[in-house]
């Protein structure tokens, strides 16, 4: 199995002038994908879709369960390694875009210490995957629309050939044109690379767009775990009937 996910719990803890408040963000989620896989993941906000993508993407440390890539525990690999397995995106493209840098120097730092010889070919190679041109190199960040800085950010993502890409709400701050074409860059990639997509975001429409198989996600659980077809069916969940129309389809 590529990805193997097990009770997976994570607590955030607020501290107060007296005390602690904690607060159950994850609460036991299984999970599994296989080699190649895309899906989508949607829920209400605050129901803990952000910190499962980080958790899995390494960036953030969880209390409870397991997290396996290719049977080995997430936390066994190293920076470097893992960098090749698993890339986030962000809602805001300049997370993983530096302001000050060019986009050239911005996709050679996502090589990490040392990039190899062949940079400038893998740069070429990953910029068309993501439908850019080569002249967007010698360019800035603020010099592009948010799509398009967007399609960088998938590009820059790409750099170290990872298995999986988990994007958080990556159209959350484009307007609709550049919402679908980013999920069609998506699509094009996922075909072109071979690489897996979770798309995490509150636009079913997209969702649906995106992946055959959807995880549906409230207060910290996986509550439906489906192709999206049959999601889309689902009429004896009443929770799941409401959570669809409060996100108007
Ligand atoms: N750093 C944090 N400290 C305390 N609570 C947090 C923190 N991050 C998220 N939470 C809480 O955890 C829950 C899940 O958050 P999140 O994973 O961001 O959900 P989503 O992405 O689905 O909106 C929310 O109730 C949120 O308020
Ligand atoms: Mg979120």
């Amino acid at each position: 199995m590529f990805l193997e996910v097990k009770n997976l719990s994570k607590t955030y803890t607020d501290k107060k002038f007296f005390g602690e408040n904690k607060f159950n963000a994850l609460d036991g989620v299984d999970f599994s994908m296989k080699d190649g896989e895309s899906l989508s993941v949607i829920g209400g906000s605050g129901s803990g879709k952000t910190t499962f993508g980080r958790i899995i993407s390494k960036l953030l440390d969880f209390d409870g369960g397991s997290v396996k890539y290719y049977g080995k525990d997430i936390k066994s690999y190293n920076i470097t390694e893992f960098s090749g397995i698993v890339q986030m995106i962000f809602q805001n493209p300049y997370a993983s875009l530096n302001p000050k840098l060019k986009i050239r120097s911005s996709l050679l730092e996502a090589f990490g210490a040392g990039a190899p010889s062949n940079a400038e070919d893998i740069i070429e190679k990953t910029l068309e995957s993501a439908g850019l041109e080569k002249k967007i190199l010698d360019n800035f960040p603020h010099q592009f629309s948010g799509g398009q800085r967007q399609r960088i950010a998938v590009a820059r993502a790409l750099i170290k050939k990872p298995k999986l890409i988990v994007a958080d709400e990556p159209f959350a701050s484009l307007d609709v044109y550049s919402q679908n074409n980013i999920t069609e860059i998506f699509k094009s990639v996922r075909k072109n690379t071979g690489v897996s997509i979770i798309l995490i975001t509150h636009d079913i429409a997209a969702a649906i767009k995106f992946a055959d198989r959807m995880i549906i996600m409230n207060e910290g659980k996986i509550i439906k775990d489906d192709s999206s077809e049959n999601v889309f069916k689902e009429k004896e969940n009443a929770y799941i009937t409401d959570l669809l129309a409060a996100m108007e389809i």
